[in-house]
């Protein structure tokens, strides 16, 4: 798996409190700005530094993807997301996503032939099913039968051995299409389908989520293509809430298995990947074009709760790069499956038209997201809503791996233990019930 470049010390910040000075060095990744490395402050100030949410806090060195807010700009591994969506394939993004580099055309075929070769479950991983409701959340069954992996594959749990390592990410990033699938199949009550192991990743997908054992499933190659870009769109996004999450469970040592449920978890919330459901949820409710007023009145209600969903973003201060992708990506989808009027397509224009003129969004820098447009062309394309989060993990699964395997071999890493500023009762004595 790829090295990571540690940054290197320009320059050095004094801070001064109470008598006492700490020389805070002042890193250098290779892109991005400055940071000052307060590790040593408790030693020298006797304090912490306070980050509730960690808007201002690096929390490792990595090498896989880089963003910058203001300009927009999406790199994985140095490479621009434009040009990754319009030339790449999904499983060449995951190996550049895992190994630092583009394959060789051989390094490719052996990458491609590893993950083809586990996408199918262990047979007893069906009887999961059988457990759910029907009518069970696809993320809750995604969670439970990810996590439970680990139970199943106990020869590649062993984080040490690198080995091991390389074949849990093989499995994970192999067997999510298929467990994604599933949960769909069971939820609308028919037949799971096997993998195709002579189909493409997002064909594969595709397969397995639409086809039903009385029919042959003809593959449209406009939308396997649109299926890969999003996949590729949502393969990584650095340090966010989900990745954070399954680097913290991964600190531990905790097994790769255990680590993605619980990113696969985190990644539930509608503040997160939550957000393309939330969006067609916040579209059917607003109804008509008509009611875009009486709509963003109310999201710049501070007391109403409401908020514009698939805008904002705690990074991109200007448009999401993605958002731009998937704009185009709808468009083509669109016209692929002969959808002239997309009553849907259209309010969402009009909503964004409405909001980047309007002076609450833009004096907050708030930008459609990529969550904004990939709701819309899900739907399209024949998911129910529920599956929008489950496929964004999917997609975010390879990023998750390819972060934690960075994790598990840097030098720096020890268990994530952050502190708090306690604001509780100061110590007092108990008091038995009878004097209370
Ligand atoms: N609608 C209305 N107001 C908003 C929105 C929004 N979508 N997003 C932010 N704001 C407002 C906040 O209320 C705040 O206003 P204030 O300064 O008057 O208090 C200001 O803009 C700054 O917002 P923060 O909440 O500080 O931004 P933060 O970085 O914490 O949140 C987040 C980012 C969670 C993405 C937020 O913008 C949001 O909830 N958006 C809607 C949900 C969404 O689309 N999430 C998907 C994110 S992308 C992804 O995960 C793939």
């Amino acid at each position: 798996m790829a090295q990571t470049a540690t940054s290197k010390q320009i320059g050095t910040a004094t801070l001064n409190y109470e008598g006492k000075s700490a020389s805070l060095p002042v890193l250098a990744g290779s892109l991005g700005p400055a940071v000052a490395d307060i590790r040593k402050i408790q030693g020298d100030l006797g304090m912490f530094t306070f980050d509730p949410s960690y808007g201002a806090t690096a929390s490792c060195e990595s090498s896989i993807t880089y963003i910058d807010g203001d300009e927009g700009i999406l790199l994985y591994r140095g490479y621009p997301i434009d040009q990754l969506a319009e030339k790449s394939t999904f499983l060449e993004v995951a190996y550049l996503l895992m190994n630092g580099e583009l394959p060789t055309k051989p390094e490719f075929a052996e990458f491609t032939h590893h993950v083809t070769m586990h996408t199918m479950l262990h047979e007893q991983i069906r009887r999961f099913w059988d457990g759910f409701r029907r009518d069970a959340h696809p993320m809750a069954m995604l969670c439970s039968v990810v996590g439970a992996m680990s139970a199943f594959y106990p020869d590649s749990i062993d984080i040490h051995d690198p080995k091991q390592r390389e074949i849990s990410a093989f499995r994970m990033i192999a067997k999510i299409p298929t467990i994604t699938a599933w949960a769909h199949k069971y939820n609308v009550g028919q037949p799971l389908v096997y993998p195709q192991n002579d189909l493409t990743y997002s064909e594969n997908f595709l397969h397995m989520f639409h086809a039903v054992p009385a029919e042959p499933y003809k593959q449209n190659p406009i939308l396997s293509r649109a299926m890969d870009r999003i996949f590729i769109l949502h393969a990584d996004h650095e340090q966010n809430a989900s990745t954070s999450t399954v680097r913290l469970a991964g600190s531990t040592g905790a097994n790769p298995f255990a680590c993605i449920a619980a990113g696969i978890a985190s990644l539930w919330g509608p503040a997160h990947g939550g957000a393309n459901e939330a969006v067609l949820k916040m579209l059917a409710e607003i109804g008509h074009k008509d009611n875009i007023p009486a709509f963003i009145t109310q999201v710049k209600d501070k007391n109403s709760g409401v908020k514009l969903m698939g805008f904002g973003h705690r990074v991109y201060k200007n448009f999401d790069p993605r958002a731009k992708i998937m704009q185009r990506t709808c468009y083509e989808v669109l016209e692929a499956l002969g959808i002239k009027d997309s009553p849907l397509l259209d309010l969402a224009m009009e909503l964004e038209k409405i909001a980047l003129e309007d002076p609450y969004f833009v004096e907050r820098k708030l930008y459609p997201n990529v969550d904004f447009y990939s709701g819309i062309i899900l739907k399209a394309m024949g998911f129910p809503t529920t599956m929008f989060t489950p496929i964004f993990a999917l997609a975010r699964t390879v990023g998750w791996v390819s972060q934690w395997m960075e994790m598990i071999e840097d030098p720096q890493q020890r268990i994530g233990r952050p502190r708090q500023v306690y604001t509780g009762a100061v110590q007092r004595d108990y008091v038995p019930v009878e004097q209370r």
